[in-house]
């Protein structure tokens, strides 16, 4: 039975002959001996040794079976084990042509995606990223949530209809969901508190390091919440999965060059920062917001947080912010309006820290079918549309909640990428399908 490279670095293989497969990572070739560097299926690495003629003609990334002895050299790469090589299979001699190599453009790795993600730096988010999705499962299982699946294929705006992906779907117009909040919101009646995690696109015209057009989103629901509940959910749900994680994904992160110090202050409780208040610091540090004709003028209440606002809240926290109370007219139709506070939504963002900015969104929602009506139509979407939901507000309407959250947001801030695209391995924006 072939092994993992990973699997043969422990005492117990030391001096038994192994097989190994993968492909060909580093060759070096001296006159007698051929250094090769083996990469495994999950990205482990293992120095193996040749005699030079048996890996004539071997190139980078060609596909092998090495069989060898396993031996112990503190001076050997890669964990001071490698193999002392005694017969190599072939599947495949990889053309001399291999477009990645140790240093090339970020444009190159994105055109050559379907190779970059043989590279370390790859294979270890994807490590961290599998983490995050199971741990972020196992909290909602283990909390009692369910997990159901929404349709992709929609007919309404969730949103906003700016960013609405439009398909022709046989003979009528259909669009990609933005969010399946609307379908948790018809399942809590039936179900009680569900999740699930689905793709949901937006057709986002800005390049920026936050927005993809195809994200992953996990989002939740439940009956009978207070804004309060949905808080502490996802409080407990992002500390569970970041302490977890950092945990588990030590070694890939530490790869990363991920610093976890401060991951590791990630805890409940986050604060809660009401709007109006974060308003107000911004205004004491003089924060000025760029309009559409590209004038700047003083944030004021009323206003949208963004990338720029949000960065100057949380850049010297350690954990993330609430913010609580936006204005409803900078969210969507179905935001509840606070009873007590014409105007202010029950609707709360939480920020990462260190300006990495939002990455979730919820609150409660408009149970009243008439002030939801109103909200469909002011937002300039069609009420017809919206029929089945508004029946939910019909048939023994209850109040209700939930968020979303990004997990390529989340991602980029456990890893603390750069940019949104290297936190999945084929990544969609404006100007990228493809591969
Ligand atoms: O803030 P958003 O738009 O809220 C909703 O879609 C709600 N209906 C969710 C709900 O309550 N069920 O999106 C939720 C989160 C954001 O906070 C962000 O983390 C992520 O989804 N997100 C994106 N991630 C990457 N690229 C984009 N273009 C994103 N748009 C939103
Ligand atoms: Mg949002």
């Amino acid at each position: 039975m072939p092994l993992r490279a990973s699997q043969i670095k422990s005492p117990e293989y030391v001096g038994r002959e192994v097989t190994i497969r993968g492909w060909v990572y580093r060759l070096r070739k001296q006159k007698e001996n051929a250094f090769v560097i083996v990469r495994d299926d999950r990205g482990g690495v293992v120095q193996c040794i040749f005699s030079a003629d048996k890996v004539a003609g071997l190139t980078i990334e060609s596909s092998i079976e090495v069989t060898g002895v396993v031996i112990q050299d503190a001076r050997a790469p890669e964990g001071g084990y490698e193999i002392k090589g005694k017969s190599i299979k072939v599947y495949n001699i990889a053309g001399i042509d291999y477009p990645i190599g140790e240093y090339q453009s970020d444009e190159l790795l994105l055109d050559k995606r379907h190779l970059a993600l043989r590279t370390r730096k790859m294979v270890a988010m994807a490590k961290i990223r599998a983490t995050v999705l199971d741990l972020s499962r196992r909290w909602f299982v283990e909390n009692g949530w369910m997990e159901v699946t929404a349709p992709t294929i929609v007919k309404g705006a969730v949103e906003g209809g700016s960013t609405l992906f439009k398909l022709k779907y046989f003979d009528e117009e259909a669009y990609l969901s933005q969010s399946a909040q609307l379908y948790l919101e018809a399942m809590i009646f039936a179900l009680g508190p569900v999740w699930s995690l689905t793709p949901s696109f937006r057709a986002e015209k800005s390049r920026t390091v936050r927005h993809l057009a195809e994200f992953s989103h996990l989002e939740a629901e439940a009956p009978w919440v207070m804004l309060e509940d949905i808080l502490l959910v996802q409080e407990q749900l992002v500390s569970h999965v970041i302490q977890s994680a950092i945990k588990e994904r030590a070694e890939e992160l530490a790869y990363l060059k991920r610093d976890t110090a401060d991951l590791k202050k990630v805890e409940p409780p986050f604060e809660r920062l009401p709007y109006d208040k974060a308003i107000e610091m911004l205004r004491s540090k003089g924060f000025a917001i760029t309009e559409e004709d590209g004038s700047k003028r003083e944030i004021r209440v009323g206003d949208d947080l963004n990338i720029d606002s949000e960065r100057e809240l949380t850049k010297d926290a350690s954990k993330p912010i609430f913010v609580i109370g936006y204005p409803i007219a900078v969210k969507p139709f179905y935001v509840k309006e606070d009873p007590d506070h014409r105007g202010v939504g029950q609707a709360a963002d939480m920020l990462a820290p260190a300006g990495f900015g939002e990455i979730t969104s919820g609150g409660l929602r408009e149970d009243d079918i008439v002030s939801m009506t109103e909200r469909i139509k002011k937002e300039g979407l069609d009420p017809a549309a919206y029929d089945w939901y508004l029946d939910l507000r019909k048939y023994g309407s209850v109040p209700h909640g939930g968020f979303g959250l990004g997990i390529e947001r989340l991602m980029r801030w456990i890893t603390n990428a750069d940019d949104i695209k290297d936190t999945v391995l084929f990544p969609r924006t404006m100007s990228r399908v493809t591969p």
